[in-house]
């Protein structure tokens, strides 16, 4: 079974990013496909702050994510890029960590002028880990999600979500996808 690993990098709890990526673990589970996820702000904060890649559960996440087949990586827009919480843990990937994996970008933010963050801050950072494959990326907007609501993303924003979660189910099982439709 493949297998998709979510890294999340809203420091917040509860998180409107979490609450989308929940959405995202859903439908790739009812489609198959194993998820992990790594919420960053549960790994030690001093492991992180102090780079330490000795760290157990530093090592465990890392190994995770380069035992994955994919990786969604979540995050809120802080001031026109992703978190620094967020960096902190791609920081600890070894150079060429995504090389080979399909990557999901998922932001959330309060304004559509920052739509563009994914594009010129986060798939670069991406990019420098070797990975190619993106599927489309999805950006939310935090006035759009529900927090608590059985269903936090409606309308256009869940069948965007949708569509780019079958995308990486597809490409992740291709003759899965053609055999369910
Ligand atoms: C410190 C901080 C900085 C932020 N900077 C931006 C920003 O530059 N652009 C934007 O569109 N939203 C910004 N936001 C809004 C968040 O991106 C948005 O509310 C997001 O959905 C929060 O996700 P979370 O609940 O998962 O943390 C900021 C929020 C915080 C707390």
């Amino acid at each position: 079974m493949a297998t998709v690993v979510v890294i999340q990098g809203s420091p917040s709890s509860p998180s409107k990013t979490a609450a989308v990526v929940r959405v995202a673990e859903q439908m790739l589970r009812s489609g198959g496909v194993d998820t992990h996820r790594i919420d960053v702000r549960d790994l030690s904060p001093q492991a992180l702050a102090t780079a330490d890649a000795a760290h157990v559960g530093i090592q465990a996440a890392v190994r995770r994510v380069l035992e994955s087949d994919a990786v969604v990586v979540a995050t809120p827009v802080y001031k026109a890029a992703y978190t620094g919480l967020l960096k902190l843990f791609l920081d600890l990937l070894p150079p060429r960590a995504l090389e080979g994996k399909v990557v999901l970008p998922i932001t959330t933010g309060g304004s559509p002028a920052h739509l563009l963050a994914l594009d010129y801050a986060l798939k670069p950072v991406l990019a420098a880990l070797g990975a190619k494959v993106f599927v489309s990326s999805v950006y939310v907007l935090d006035a759009s999600i529900e927090l608590g609501a059985p269903s936090p993303l409606q309308g256009a924003d869940r069948e965007r979500l949708d569509r780019s979660v079958e995308e990486l189910r597809q490409v992740l099982n291709p003759q899965q996808a053609a055999i369910l439709g």
